[in-house]
């Protein structure tokens, strides 16, 4: 007897202006998977009767994304969480393991990965100190921190406009990090390595801190997670003083490869085609 066709979703509030659908299509395509992903709107009310659904096996997705605003919801509701979700505090894969509903966050291997096929030397070498600054301490930084404290950087300045917001991050990161506040930006990237916008400045061309990248360290690289626009006023300022610059709409794409393969079993690739299919859609 034939297999059925296996189906995922994404949710969120609202949803419709998620690239998901077209990124997980894109690969069911490609791969002629016969199967299914499908954007599924709920309230919060509504996400978990969802999720109650998943675990009684009423809703027949094999799993599925979790986006804004659901994302600490699904931490709470899920029936397990791996050692990445329970340190950027919020889930946004959901899978079936052993009858359990389990939980991930794929967004610091999504970070890790753009930089890896944009700029592949942004890994600090062992024995060599490393500094990166990170501005913005809000919850996309959470997964940002944990991919640069993997990566093994010496020395992690994070700065914010609330500092009790980053400091808050410097308590529950560990002692790689040390939290500022924003004003003082310039002053950290002198010699820094690498410089990561996390926070919301610059999206729609909102202006930005005026910042003197030209200090930071011989083969610096600046990146921002940040895709709308795809060079944001960061990466244009970094880029005008001599500075690598990686943007972050890969992110979105290598984000979204460990949900694949847990769903179908196959684990897609993040190529040019695809990222010009869903630039473009
Ligand atoms: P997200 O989950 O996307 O990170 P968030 O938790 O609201 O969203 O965080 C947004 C980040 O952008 C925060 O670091 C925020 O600074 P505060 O913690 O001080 O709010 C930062 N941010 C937003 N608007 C800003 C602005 N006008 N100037 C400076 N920082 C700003």
């Amino acid at each position: 007897m034939k297999n059925a066709p296996k189906i995922a979703f994404v949710t969120g509030f609202p949803i419709k202006q998620s690239k998901s659908p077209l990124i997980h299509g894109f690969w069911l395509d490609n791969l002629k998977i016969d199967g299914t992903y499908r954007a599924v709107e709920l309230t919060e009310d509504g996400f978990s009767k969802f999720i109650a659904q998943l675990k009684s096996g009423d809703a027949n997705f094999e799993g599925g994304n979790v986006t804004m605003p659901f994302k600490e919801a699904a931490f709470q509701l899920v029936d397990e969480r791996d050692a990445i979700a329970e340190k950027i505090g919020a889930v946004n894969t959901i899978y079936r393991k052993e009858g359990k509903l389990c939980g991930t966050n794929t967004d610091a291997y999504g970070f890790a990965a753009n930089l890896d096929d944009l700029v592949p030397q942004w890994r600090p070498k062992p024995e060599i100190f490393s500094k990166a600054v990170v501005f913005g301490a809000g919850g996309a930084s959470r997964a940002i921190l944990y991919a640069l404290i993997e990566a093994g950087f010496s020395e992690i300045a994070l700065y914010n406009r609330t500092l009790s917001r980053a400091e808050k991050l410097a308590d529950e990161f560990g002692d790689t990090i040390t939290a500022y506040k924003m004003d003082d930006v310039g002053e950290g990237l002198k010699e820094a390595n690498l410089f990561v916008n996390t926070s919301s400045l610059g999206m729609h061309d909102t202006p930005v801190p005026d910042l003197n990248f030209a200090s930071m360290a011989d083969g610096a690289i600046a990146t921002d997670i940040v895709y709308h626009p795809l060079k944001t006023k960061f990466l244009e300022n970094a880029e005008k003083q001599g500075i690598a610059i990686a943007d972050g709409f890969g992110m979105l794409l290598h984000q979204a490869v460990p949900g694949f393969e847990h769903w179908f079993g196959v684990r897609p690739e993040v190529t040019k085609t695809l990222r010009d299919t869903i630039l473009n859609g």
